[in-house]
């Protein structure tokens, strides 16, 4: 039997390399999926120039121009379940999400961050390793549940620190980590073999040919 390939909305508020990453991959071949969505909630960002170029439809919005967070969280539910979107992925969207958005997507909503969980959540996680001075940072795909950066890990990537290292130079290095564990993650995503159970999250060996 064949089925469709996997429908995926992407989240982004910035420049947008790790769309940009997964977009190649999916167009690479050996992803069964295909980009439906982008939403971004700075029409400005450069993410929104790639996904036009990439010819992904988006949905853009301004969060001061509405009541609430849950109020442009409904219309964002609506348009996804329009989209028939079954995959979200938030790559570097920096936006709390309630309840209205995760519920109707937990176990289909995943995260990357910039660092190994569950060290350095939340914003500046490059500057807060340097900082502290890990000797071993890195990347971080898991689902997302209602706290910030807390939910079950998929896979996690290792970079080291080195000696000189600016936020900058850091930054670069896990920008290229990233590029390599968002498609795999979400390959495996679309192959259906990662499984979800409490906190614990297993992949099943893929099966040969
Ligand atoms: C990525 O490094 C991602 O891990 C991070 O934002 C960057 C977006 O880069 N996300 C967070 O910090 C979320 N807490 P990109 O726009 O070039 O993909």
């Amino acid at each position: 039997m064949v089925s469709s390939p996997l429908r995926i909305a992407v989240f982004a508020s910035g420049s947008g390399s790790n769309f940009q990453a997964l977009a190649e991959a999916i167009a690479g071949g050996g992803i069964p999926a295909e980009l439906a969505l982008l939403v971004c909630d700075r029409p400005e960002a450069k993410v929104v120039r790639r996904a036009e170029a990439l010819g992904v439809p988006t949905l853009l919005f301004r969060p001061k121009e509405y009541a609430s967070r849950e109020a442009y969280e409904r219309e964002i539910v609506a348009r996804l379940e329009a989209e028939g979107v079954e995959l979200v992925v938030l790559a570097g969207y920096m936006r709390l999400i309630t309840g209205i958005l995760l519920n109707p997507f937990y176990g289909r909503m995943i995260n990357i961050h910039p660092s190994l969980l569950p060290a350095f959540p939340g914003i500046g996680a490059v500057r807060q390793a340097l900082e502290y001075g890990v000797k071993l940072t890195g990347a971080t795909v898991h689902f997302v549940d209602g706290g910030m950066d807390t939910g079950p890990i998929i896979a996690q990537q290792a970079v080291e620190v080195l000696d000189g290292d600016t936020e900058e130079t850091l930054a670069e290095r896990i920008h290229a980590a990233e590029h390599e564990l968002l498609p795999r993650v979400v390959r495996w995503m679309a192959e259906g073999r990662i499984k979800l159970d409490g906190r614990k999250v297993t992949v099943a060996k893929e099966v040969g040919p």
